[in-house]
């Protein structure tokens, strides 16, 4: 595996693949990799000849009170999982290459509507962070297709949304969240989880587990669920900042006629931000409950 920190050496690198024909697939992560990350990898292979990866904890997509100083960062046992799981090239840049004027004034990809709601509310800049150091890498990189965690759910949809609208080539596949053998979904974050919090955890994923049980029931009362569940998370000590159900794909308010759902959450718990969600879709016929 080649590993490269320099744009112009990277831009040189995948012409020659691209000259010789060799389709390359994407999966951009900010490191410290676990089994999530290296799934994505493995189905990186699937869609292409070449697999890059990036390594790069992006500034931008972090509020002043969140954890970019602390993010962790483990780029040599990284190297070595790439390399074993067969990655062609690693690009991973220092903050300088990647933001070479004053990152705080660089020009910024927004996705309205969709970077304001859920975790945008709760993380403002948050999307547009994201969106931009995802464009430039692409950018950068000019896959044919990148492939993103569905852990990340409303992440996937902005990605999904900001292609279309800027007519980038590149195809965008989403990949099932990995989870422990209790249902915890896997996260770099994870790892600041105390022992007890971390067994508390999973309760995050039952939760909504018994929201998606609900729905396929056919109940309907969305906020009087959502409530539910956030009294049920409190209850144990979580803070939940969203308990939320949507419409699968667009994360549109639902209605009586909505039949694929996502629910989603944002929880924390001590220190430590979990988010997680799950996809529903129904084919029973609804069960009108009023709200
Ligand atoms: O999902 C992530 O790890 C990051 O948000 C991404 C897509 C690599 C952009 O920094």
């Amino acid at each position: 595996m080649l590993t490269l920190h320099g744009i112009i050496e990277l831009r040189d690198y995948v012409k020659h693949w691209r000259i010789t024909g060799q389709r390359i697939a994407f999966v951009p992560t900010m490191g410290n990799l676990h089994a999530g990350h290296l799934h994505l990898v493995e189905r990186a292979h699937e869609f292409a000849e070449r697999v890059a990866v990036s390594i790069f904890v992006n500034p931008l997509q972090f509020g002043p009170n969140e954890d970019f100083k602390n993010y962790p960062r483990t780029l040599e046992a990284d190297k070595i999982q790439l390399a074993a799981a067969g990655v062609d090239l690693l690009f991973a840049p220092s903050l300088d290459e990647m933001y070479a004027c004053d990152w705080e004034k660089i020009t910024r990809v927004e996705v309205p509507g969709l970077a304001s709601i859920l975790d945008g509310k709760f993380r403002p800049g948050h999307f547009a962070g994201m969106a931009t150091i995802v464009v430039k890498l692409f950018n950068m990189v000019q896959p044919d297709v990148a492939l993103f965690g569905e852990k990340d759910y409303q992440q996937l949809v902005v990605i999904r949304r900001l292609v279309a609208d800027l007519c980038i080539p590149v195809k965008i596949v989403g990949v099932p969240t990995v989870r422990g053998a209790d249902g915890l979904a896997m996260s770099s974050r994870n790892q600041y989880l105390t022992a007890s919090e971390r067994e508390l955890a999973p309760l995050l994923f039952r939760t909504l587990g018994k929201l998606v049980q609900a729905l396929n029931d056919g109940r309907r009362d969305f906020q009087r669920l959502e409530s539910e569940a956030v009294r049920k998370l409190s209850a144990v000590g979580m803070r939940p900042d969203y308990v939320a159900i949507r419409a699968a794909g667009t994360l549109a308010t639902p209605d009586e006629v909505t039949g694929n759902f996502v629910v989603l959450a944002a929880a924390w718990l001590g220190k430590t931000r979990l988010i997680d969600n799950i996809e529903v879709h129904t084919t029973v016929a609804s069960e009108h409950v009023g709200t």
